[in-house]
This record gives structure tokens, sequence and C-alpha cells, in this order.
């Protein structure tokens, strides 16, 4: 039987209404919610004599307002059964077939994607962003380091976070990640070293293997960060680099205390190595916790790497290098040769959204919920499975009670689920006990998939022992 939403709950999403035509506004509203998952896919919206009494609007301007759905792709009409959410070309135009390599069907939950969809103030950044931008058209366009509008408003971020920061100190990229590659690029010399977390955001250490670094690795566990193993490997090595995700570790979700950034901050500066400090996460403290101070407060050294794609969206991409002035010069020379900068739209959205705070509310509150809803589902499907709850972040680390991961992630893909087994996040192999479970699809998905998951782990465990299986690795992993 397909899902319905009630009438009750769409005007608890909806909210108020803007000014204007009553069934436009209606009408965009409910766009926004089905396109950013709120009102999931396939969904039977409520009768139009429901919504009219739910929300205490004439039936007229129902009708209009589905129709206009109906006209732009974002519901279709079923007949004599109702109307029922749809986006415009269907499910799959929504994916990018390298990251979703299984399928992208509507039956397929992809949870090797550790990012959420856009809350709803996305939307009305990129209208603001769009009333602003004539101001901007009489010039060239291109800003190599950055919008000021949006250096300034990264800049006060940190010096919210007692970090002064000025906004020539901000050079804005398209994401992280490329940011992570813009530093490798202006810093690395060939046949370095570069120390890395273990288990880590694999992709930024497929950046630095290819820039001929060698990688050594730093374990974490649940405990977090060894900082006296880290100093002894960075005595021996003297590594260039030190790679660091310290705010909800991805995967593991683990934070570094303040007493160990400025104990490992000391390490890294008495033998000059350059920390890249990895902050994609820092904002998603789920508890309502203050986090500690950035890393670059304890080691005035360090490079720091910003951005928006998990706080808010990552089809923003809007990522930053937040860099000690010395260094601006050759960050700027090598991001201008790989890119000539950010699309001015996106970065007048970035700075509208960050003027209203490091992190959108709504995100905070939908991930908390999704999060909660997570441990629940594992420690009732999965009793045997381990993890350390996370107090923020997007992910559970979890540890399988022997390994498998990478035969449970082909079982599981069997069942239409995409995930992540732990050796994809191992710099050197290993970790197959492990598998990252974020949590960033709303929570029917999340039922659906540990549902699935554990009957293909409980296939797996009666088949004997498991084999080994290369692991996976399509594309990039959020
Ligand atoms: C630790 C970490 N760094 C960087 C990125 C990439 O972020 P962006 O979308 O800003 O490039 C991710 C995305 O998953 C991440 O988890």
């Amino acid at each position: 039987m397909k899902e319905t939403i009630s009438a009750r709950r769409v005007r608890e999403l909806v909210g108020s209404l803007p000014a204007g035509p009553i069934h436009a506004g209606l009408a965009d509203a409910l766009t926004l919610l089905i396109g950013d998952g709120r009102i999931p896919l396939g969904v039977r919206l409520p009768s139009e004599r429901e919504l009219s009494a739910a929300l205490g609007l004439s039936r007229t301007t129902i009708t209009r307002a589905y129709a206009s759905l109906r006209d732009s792709g974002y519901a279709h009409a079923a007949q004599g059964s109702g109307t029922f959410t749809a986006v415009p070309g269907g499910h799959e135009r929504a994916h990018d077939r390298v990251l979703v390599a299984g399928g992208a069907g509507e039956d397929w939950i992809d949870l090797s994607c550790a990012a959420d969809s856009a809350p709803a103030e996305v939307m009305a950044a990129y209208a603001t962003a769009l009333s602003e931008l004539p101001a901007y058209l009489s010039r060239h366009g291109y800003f190599p380091s950055g919008l000021p509008v949006l250096q300034e408003a990264v800049a006060a971020g940190y010096a919210a976070r007692g970090l002064p920061t000025d906004p020539d100190q901000i050079v804005i990229t398209p994401g992280a990640l490329t940011a992570a590659g813009v530093v490798v690029r202006a810093l690395a010399r060939r046949h370095g070293h570069a120390l890395i977390e273990s288990p880590t955001y694999p992709n930024v250490g497929e950046i630095l293997r290819a820039a001929d670094l060698q990688l050594h690795e730093a374990p974490l566990d649940g405990n977090g960060w060894d900082i006296a193993g880290i100093a002894e490997t960075v005595k021996q090595v003297r590594p260039d680099f030190a790679y660091l995700i310290p705010d909800f570790q991805n995967p593991t979700g683990a934070v570094m205390t303040a007493a160990q950034r400025q104990q490992l901050g000391k390490v890294l500066r008495l033998r000059e190595t350059r920390a890249i400090v990895d902050e994609t996460h820092h904002a998603l403290a789920l508890d309502g916790q203050a986090m500690p101070p950035p890393f670059a407060a304890f080691d005035a050294d360090a490079v720091t790497l910003g951005s928006m794609s998990k706080t808010h969206w990552g089809g923003l991409r809007i990522g930053w290098i937040r860099a000690p002035r010395p260094l601006l010069e050759k960050l700027v020379r090598a991001r201008m040769s790989l890119d000539l900068g950010v699309p001015v739209v996106e970065q007048l959205a970035a700075a509208h959204l960050l003027r209203q705070g490091p992190v959108s509310p709504l995100q905070i509150e939908r991930l908390r919920a999704q999060r909660n809803a997570l441990i629940d589902l594992v420690g009732t499907h999965l009793p045997d499975w381990r993890f350390t709850p996370p107090a923020g972040g997007l992910m559970l680390w979890c540890e399988l009670p022997h390994r498998g991961a990478t035969a449970l992630a082909a079982a599981a893909a069997a069942s239409q689920v995409v995930l992540t087994p732990g050796p994809v996040f191992s710099p050197s192999g290993g970790l197959d006990s492990f598998v990252r479970l974020p949590w960033t699809r709303p929570v029917a998905e999340l039922r659906a998939a540990v549902e699935r998951i554990a009957a293909a782990w409980r296939r797996l465990e009666e088949s004997g022992p498991l084999s080994a299986v290369r692991p996976r690795r399509a594309g990039a992993v959020f």
C-alpha cells in the first residue's frame, strides 16, 4: 500500500504562508517540502477536502495549488486514488551515477553518502542571492580568493569561536575537498611524508597519495587519538603534513579535547609539521554542547579547511581554506592553476546563510532525530554490533562481532542498500570488522535500511566462514 501523509502533518510542515497569492505560496511550500525530502516521494497527499479543512483555506485554493504541483512535475494524479508526490524527471534525475553505483531506483537506499538534503533556508538564500546579483553584473565576476562578503562571513565565524581571523585569510573553494587539493598542490614537495588518521576520510588520503606523499597512520580507536603515539611518529618521521579531522571525525565521530589539541599543536609546531585541519563537521553538535576551540587556536601554523556541505547543502559547493598570512599568495596561485573561483550566486547565498549562523537549526533538529532513530534501530536489529554513540556529526561507526564488513556491503547491495565497509576508510586496508552508517536519510528509510542490513548480516552469518571480498570503491565517499 502507498504511504500517505496526514493533513495535520502537512499543516505542521507548511507553517505560515508568505504574503501574495495563497495558492502560489502553498504550491511553493509543498514544492520545497517534496524537493528536500521532508515529504517523501511517492506519498499520497491529503485529499483537497481534508487539506482545505486542516489549513482553513478554500477548496479552490487547494485545487489550484495541487494543479500547479502537477504542472511543475512535483505531483501526479492517479485516477480515483489521489495526488502523489513526485519530482520532475523522476527519482533518478536527482542522482549521479558515479556516486550511486548499484542503482538509483526508488527502492535503493544510499548510505554511502554522509550528507543530508537541503534545509528550507537554502532555497530562501538563493532567492536573496538572486536579488543581490545585479550589483555584481557590471564587472567580470571572477573572485579567485572569494567574494568579499563571504570571506567576511566566514572570518566572523572563526572570530565567534575565539580565533580572530581577517577576511583576507580566507580562500573560498568549491568545497572542502577542493580546499585540501589546493593546499597540497601549493605546499607539498615530492616524496614528502604525511601523517593521516586511520580510519579517515578517504578522498583526502587519495589527494595526499596522488601528490607522491608517503602516508603514516595515526590509529584512532573508541577513545579517539593516542597523542603520545602520534608525537612519537611525528618525532621519528617528521612528516610535512598531518591531516586531522578533530571535530566529529569521519568516520568515528570522535572529538579531540582542547587539552589534546594543545598538546598535539605543540608537537606539530616543534617538528615543523603543517597541520591540515578538516573542520567540515565542527558545527554539527547535536546535543547543545559547546565544542573545543578550533585547532588553529593552538597551532598558529595550521591550515584549516571548512565547508557548508554538511551544515547546509552539498549542492552549494562552498568550502574554504583559512590560512596563516605567509601562505596566502602560494595558495591563491595554486588555486588559480585549477580554477578561477566559485560561482557568484552560490557565494552570495552562502554568505546569507552564514550570517544567520554556522548551521541551520532545522538541520540540527533533523539530524538529532535521525541519529537517535539510527541508534535505536541498530541496537534493536543488530544487538551484537558495538558503537560509541556520537554527540554530533553524521555517522555511526559500528564494530561488528567479527570481520565481514566488505561481504556485508555486497550482500546489502543485493537488497538494494549501498553502504561503505571499514576498509574504504583505512589508508592501508584492514578494518573489515567495521561499517559506517550515516544518519543522513529520513527515519523511514533508515528503518528500511537497517532491517535489510540486519537480514543480510544474518544470511552471511548462517552461510559459514566469511570469505575475503575486495572492498567496493565506487567514486567518492562522503
Ligand atoms: C571530513 C570531510 N572532509 C571533506 C569532505 C568533502 O566536503 P565538500 O563537499 O565540502 O568537498 C567531506 C565529505 O564527506 C568530509 O566528510
